[in-house]
């Protein structure tokens, strides 16, 4: 499938900013023939252009970008034209105080910077309509027209007077009475007790039912802004898809959510790709994790990077190269997870402001001859020999692992859970490594998504139990799935009240076949000793566990190891429990690598999983599979800083790229990424 219509190619190109350079053509001129030469074909405008767009309120100046719109259809490339609402010019924010955004302080932030304007100033959103249309007007049938990009990284609070006016509400519409919100906030606690909308101070956070409210609130309200301008856009244009770019798996915003309002999914990603990083595996693994949470979001469609650095990026404490395999990896990593099109920030490195020393594909010296030039053609020519992909789609997972929003906000926003330094996001990795390392494809998905494709399902402390979840977990363990949860899940509903009656609540003691008496949160030098019962499967004779250990009764469910520090050792630590036709797991504290290895193996071994290179795929290893019909393409990375090979004895692999057939074993460098068809090994 193409991500834009009639344009079957992976898209490579970037943010383009050519308004920067309206004084030099022949700067724009060059461009465009080292867009050629780097085999880029799609590129992002008019992302901060209102300024060029209106110099003076109702002045409009669109000659640039006439020119450069023609000159990329001559080239044959599309362009992604972004609405330019992330940033307004100065007279705007001067005339118009309005629409900047109040701070949580109270205070109306001076013109400054970008993202930052009120999310329901009625001037702001006239403003942006009224250029919006011109957009469409003037380019909605161009031809080098291929998606709309709406505004830039949708995010942030505004406590404006008319912010906080929406905020009540949107609050009367979910609560529909004083009484309901004050139930569900349990605002008995402080003296709380509101007897008035107005009365309701977003930053009245010591009621985490509130500030729970407020992060579905502000994704609401980020959501609704979307609307408000890509609804004209998509009458105007109904066969131009519209996106907006995310930014990765980030706190704030419900991106799930989110992610159901657009026409493609598309990410800005920005990992520490560091070859001499002892814990690149663990960056690769998030990034993993990220790319099938985002794909996951529009199942069996294909996502796209809309932004990755080429080489360093300057706002981090060190301006760090990028390894060239690693640029490749990167790249080639969103590829094998459903992507089908990367590209960078940015083009051209603008010559002054805070961005002039972010990477770009074209230096400041302005030839072609630079590393991080040649590293991205050298990509480009990859890009033109795997078309092949477009027509396929990432494989069916069978394993599920269950991220939501909402959970992690009231985890996060609840006092005494272990909330510290990212565990719940950095929790959930750690849950779906295991069998990323086993090379079987994972769906990261939302609590209320369908079960049904799945044959395991990976709970980390879902905390939230959302209306109907306990019940369609009951009946897919009944049916013969297999459930992994651990400790900090089932706990509070979906206003963060703690559930009654024992954890894991709402039915499910009975389909665990436990009760979860109490959990405590570990400082980090910390550890429980876990030991394996007799006549487990166990390789080693402890493991240990860190961060959070729960004490659990078995009421029905098998035990299959127990502390052996503290004073609840001897208690179970891991159980499972035969429910209907399935089993079902609980982990009771946050076990180490080893331990949850071990798990998946068995649980993928019991249940026949496919992995997608065997048995014998050395670790740090990863591999992706698409396909179409019997068509199968493998995406194989060696994220190691050695060579290692891996070992063939069901099929021969052909490499897209150089057509070379590997028989017996697929040897690969340190940091390489190829792509392979899967070819009978008796050919
Ligand atoms: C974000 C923004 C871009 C640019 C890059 C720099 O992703 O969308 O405009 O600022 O960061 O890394
Ligand atoms: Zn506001």
């Amino acid at each position: 499938m193409s991500i834009i219509p009639g344009h079957r190619v992976i898209l490579h190109g970037g943010d383009y900013n050519p308004e920067q350079w309206k004084s030099s053509p022949e700067i724009w001129e060059r461009d465009f023939e080292l867009m050629r030469e780097a085999g880029t074909n799609t590129f992002t405008l008019g992302v901060f252009s209102w300024a060029q767009y209106e110099p003076r309120e109702g002045v409009f100046e669109f000659g640039w970008l006439d020119h450069i719109m023609d000159r990329m259809a001559e080239e044959g490339h599309r362009v992604i034209l972004a609405t330019p609402s992330g940033a307004r010019p100065p007279w705007m924010a001067k005339k118009y105080p309005e629409v900047r955004r109040v701070n949580q302080q109270g205070l109306r932030e001076p013109f400054q910077h970008r993202h930052n304007h009120c999310w329901q100033s009625p001037i702001y959103r006239t403003k942006v309509r009224e250029i919006n249309s011109q957009l469409v007007a003037r380019y909605g049938a161009h031809p080098a027209l291929g998606m709309w990009h709406i505004s830039n990284e949708l995010s942030g609070d505004c406590y404006c007077e008319l912010c906080q006016r929406r905020w009540w509400r949107w609050l009367e519409e979910r609560y529909g009475s004083l009484d309901a919100l004050n139930a569900a906030w349990w605002t008995t606690f402080w003296s709380h007790t509101f007897t008035a909308w107005d009365e309701i101070d977003p930053r009245a956070d010591s009621m985490d039912g509130l500030a729970l409210d407020w992060r579905r609130f502000n994704t609401h309200q980020i959501i609704e802004w979307y609307r408000w301008e890509a609804d004209p856009i998509r009458s105007a244009t109904p066969q131009i898809p519209i996106t907006t770019n995310f930014m990765g798996a980030l706190f704030p915003t419900d991106y799930a959510a989110f992610g159901k309002e657009v026409d493609v999914i598309t990410d800005d990603q920005y990992p520490e790709y560091d070859g001499e990083a002892e814990n690149l595996l663990d960056r690769v693994t998030r990034v993993a994790f990220k790319n099938d949470l985002f794909r996951s979001f529009k199942p069996g469609r294909p996502w796209m990077l809309m932004e990755c650095a080429p080489d360093a990026v300057q706002w981090r404490p060190y301006y760090r190269f990028k390894d060239p395999a690693l640029h490749r990896a990167e790249m080639f990593q969103a590829l094998g997870h459903g992507a089908e099109g990367t590209c960078y920030f940015q083009w051209r490195k603008s010559r002054g402001a805070m961005e002039k020393l972010h990477s770009a594909v074209v230096d400041h010296v302005g030839h072609s001859g630079t590393r991080v030039f040649k590293q991205v053609a050298e990509v480009g020519r990859s890009y033109a020999k795997l078309n092949e992909i477009l027509d396929t789609q990432v494989s069916q997972a069978r394993v599920g692992v269950i991220y939501d929003w909402e959970s992690w906000w009231a985890y996060d926003r609840t006092c005494g859970t272990p909330s510290r330094n990212d565990t719940f996001q950095l929790t959930a990795v750690e849950h779906y490594r295991p069998w990323w390392n086993l090379g079987i494809g994972v769906d990261v998905i939302s609590s209320t998504d369908d079960f049904t494709p799945y044959r395991v399902l990976v709970l980390p402390q879902m905390w939230m139990l959302k209306r109907g979840v306990a019940a369609r977990l009951k009946s897919f363990v009944q049916a013969g799935g297999v459930v992994l949860m651990t400790a900090n899940s089932a706990v509070c509903d979906e206003t963060n009240l703690c559930l009654l009656g024992g954890m894991p609540g709402d039915g499910l003691r009975e389909v665990f076949g436990v009760w979860v008496e109490e959990v405590e949160s570990l400082p980090p030098e910390l550890k429980r000793v876990i030991v394996p019962a007799e006549g487990t499967a166990f390789s080693a004779a402890k493991y240990e566990a860190d961060c959070f250990a729960s004490v659990v009764h078995a009421e029905g469910a098998e035990v299959l190891a127990n502390y052996a520090n503290s004073f609840y050792a001897g208690t179970p630590a891991l159980t499972v429990h035969r429910f209907g036709e399935g089993r079902a797991y609980y982990l009771a504290a946050r076990f180490d690598r080893e331990l949850l290895q071990e798990l998946a193996d068995q649980v993928a071994d019991a249940l026949g999983l496919e992995r997608f290179l065997g048995e014998g795929k050395p670790s740090g290893v990863s591999v992706q599979a698409r396909e179409a019909g019997s068509m199968r393409i493998l995406f194989v990375q060696n994220f190691n800083d050695d060579a290692t090979t891996v070992p063939l004895p069901e099929f021969a692999l052909e490499d897209l790229e150089t057509g070379v057939r590997h028989t017996n074993a697929l040897p690969l460098d340190a940091f390489s990424s190829g792509v392979f068809r899967i070819v009978e090994s008796s050919v």
